[in-house]
């Protein structure tokens, strides 16, 4: 067994797990602080951008309210700079055995995406629980992730990649996801544009989100 789950898992704080691209430093305090006061606990910084790793570590020092993780992690390089920069949870799109050990080997709570039946017995064979699954809608939404939850019920899921406030709901609705990530809280105009406001309104909306 590879994988020990360990509570309380960060991407279990919320039915959302937002997913930010921050393409600048400055941004990254005030983003993680207006998703806080909206309600949600959580942000997962994509490893997208040159600033990422610098966000990362702004948020950690000085938004503690909220739990920040670093996804789009590729290689097991990125696993480390994530961890070095004070990532407090790891994401990744899909789970090669090197980014896998990586992860495992960080000791952090970590969710290694899959999108195929065959990805996901293979995260089950290393004892995970929980998987992110991408790209969500267009492997097939919520049909496809109905297919999966009749042959690998037992491994929940956290859909991602073409989510938004309005098919959230029916994809929360499924027995086997447990919460749903997007970018979708945190819109590129509002954070050029500074209105924080709005990514506060979207994220108590997200935290409003049943499941
Ligand atoms: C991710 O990295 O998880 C996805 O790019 C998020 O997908 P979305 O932008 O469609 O929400």
């Amino acid at each position: 067994m590879e994988h020990n789950v360990v509570a309380p898992l960060p991407w279990m704080k919320s039915p959302v797990l937002p997913v930010a691209t921050i393409s600048d430093v400055a941004h990254a305090v005030p983003l993680a602080r207006a998703l806080s006061s909206g309600g949600i606990s959580v942000i997962e910084v994509v490893l997208r951008t040159p600033c990422s790793l610098q966000a990362i570590e702004r948020i950690r020092s000085e938004v503690p309210d909220i739990t920040v993780g670093a996804g789009t992690l590729v290689t097991p390089r990125d696993v480390d700079e994530a961890v070095a920069a004070g990532a407090q949870f790891l994401v990744s799109p899909g789970a090669t055995p090197e980014v896998r050990g990586s992860m495992t080997e960080s000791g952090l709570p970590a969710l290694p995406g899959a999108a195929t039946v065959t990805e996901l017995m293979s995260l089950i064979d290393h004892g995970y629980e929980h998987a992110k699954l991408f790209p969500a809608e267009s492997s097939g939404g919520i049909s496809y992730i109905r297919a999966l939850g009749s042959v690998v019920p037992h491994i929940k899921l956290c859909p991602t990649g073409g989510i938004d406030q309005a098919n959230a709901p029916s994809y929360l609705n499924e027995p086997n996801v447990m919460c749903v990530g997007g970018s979708w809280l945190i819109p590129d105009r509002a954070a050029l544009d500074g209105r924080w406001e709005q990514v506060s309104a979207l994220a108590a909306q997200a935290a409003a989100l049943a499941r």
